[in-house]
């Protein structure tokens, strides 16, 4: 069992959320906030938290929810516990790619994303979709962007190179801030970038596999 399961917190580090809150209250943004991967809703509870009831922009929960037995019901009463009422959010339970073709058919706008899913480089890149309806202005955060979820780091070094419209603000710990300057010419993540991940994703299987294989005999020297 995930140890959120029990213990309802964030899977971030007090740095990492210090820095989350500080982006999201300064940007005072009133369009909707999305979440993609909630595990027990620390994170969710926290940014929501940053918000007046009264003045609160819709949030955006998308998730499939067997993360741990019983998540859903679990998200919704770590919310409650904290003052917030979870009939408040759309929860999209569903995997990110399923949630993302029904949002861009829905016509779905937002101002603030923070994609904190599957660390692997293809559903990485296949997140970074979601970009795609991230308002000019909004700001994407990206967790886990650090040397131990290269999947992470090297879908996101592909993305900000191939689409100089969007600017790093700035990293605490492994959360790093992105924001769209301008509107994308064309569409981010093309079947290029899919194909870039694609090839790098057997590497990264066999060094994942290689770094287990090694950590005990590590920590047996
Ligand atoms: C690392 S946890 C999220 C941590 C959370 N953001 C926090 O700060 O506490 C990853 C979450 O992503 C969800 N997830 C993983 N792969 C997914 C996918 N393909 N589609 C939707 N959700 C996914 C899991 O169910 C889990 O809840």
């Amino acid at each position: 069992m995930r140890p959120c399961a029990t213990t309802l917190e964030a899977e971030m580090t007090p740095l990492e959320h210090e820095y989350l809150l500080r982006l999201i209250g300064d940007a005072h943004h009133t369009g909707k906030h999305l979440e993609i991967g909630t595990a027990a809703g620390g994170t969710l509870c926290a940014m929501m938290g940053c918000f007046d009831d009264q003045q609160r922009p819709p949030f955006v929960v998308v998730d499939r929810m067997t993360y741990f037995p019983d998540q859903a019901a679990t998200v919704r009463r770590n919310l409650s516990q904290r003052g917030l009422d979870p009939n408040q959010v759309d929860f999209r339970v569903a995997t990110s790619a399923a949630a993302f073709a029904d949002a861009e058919e829905r016509g779905d706008v937002f101002d603030f994303m923070l994609i904190d899913s599957c660390h692997k480089i293809l559903a990485v890149m296949a997140d970074l979709r979601w970009t795609r309806l991230l308002a000019v202005g909004g700001i994407l955060c990206l967790h886990d962007y650090c040397p131990k979820f290269p999947g992470v780091m090297r879908a996101v070094d592909r993305f900000l190179s191939q689409y100089p419209n969007y600017e790093r603000m700035g990293l605490a710990g492994s959360l790093l801030a992105i924001r769209k300057a301008t509107a994308t010419a064309g569409q981010e993540v093309t079947p290029l970038d899919q194909a870039y991940a694609l090839a790098w994703h057997l590497p990264l299987v066999a060094q994942r596999k290689i770094d287990k294989w090694r950590a005990p005999q590590r920590a047996a020297a």
